[in-house]
């Protein structure tokens, strides 16, 4: 699948099939996520796998994931992350979050749905999964194999148009 036909392919999956990620699979996502890019090569990381019941179960009193049989929590190190010296600026976020997309992309071209989840609570998540205070949870990767009627939300197929986002100067 080329870059674009996988970038069109991918939408929210907010209903999953009751069937687990391969091993195999998993490894491959994950393998994705290992070869991002970070801010000065510094992979300030730490990626939780949350597939056993009892985790799902932990991870189910932080964030709505939709019964899918697998999360991925994303964390930044803040004691490990790259800081700008003009003004500090972290960049904790973007390196979590270019993570996140590389087996966000990774895991749809296997087969597999996603759904990226930030509404959760952070200090919930931080004490079900003992995460230290260095680390921030940025990101749930949620992923699983789409239920048979899933269907993009209608909010998939609002975008808007170059012309309110681009600038040429
Ligand atoms: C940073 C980020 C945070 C998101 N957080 C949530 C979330 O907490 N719960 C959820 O159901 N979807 C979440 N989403 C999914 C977006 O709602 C979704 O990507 C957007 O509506 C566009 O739909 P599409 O992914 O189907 O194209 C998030 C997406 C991003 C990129």
């Amino acid at each position: 699948m080329d870059f674009m036909e996988l970038v069109a392919k991918r939408h929210s999956v907010r209903k999953y099939a009751a069937k687990p990620v391969e091993k195999e699979i998993l490894d491959m996502i994950l393998e994705a996520g290992r070869i991002a890019p970070t801010a000065s090569n510094r992979q300030p990381l730490r990626i939780t796998v949350v597939q056993s019941s009892e985790g799902l179960l932990k991870i189910k009193k932080a964030a709505k994931i939709f019964d899918a049989p697998l999360a991925l929590i994303v964390s930044a190190d803040h004691e490990q992350i790259w800081r700008r010296s003009y003004d500090g600026k972290g960049t904790g976020d973007i390196d979590a979050s270019i993570v996140t997309t590389y087996m966000m992309f990774r895991a749809v071209e296997l087969g597999l749905g996603t759904v990226w989840i930030c509404h959760f609570e952070p200090s919930v998540l931080k004490a079900e999964f003992d995460l230290p205070d260095n680390l921030e949870p940025v990101n749930i990767l949620v992923a699983g194999y789409a239920a048979v009627d899933d269907e993009p939300n209608p909010r998939h197929f609002e975008r808007k148009e170059l012309d309110k986002l681009v600038r040429y100067e």
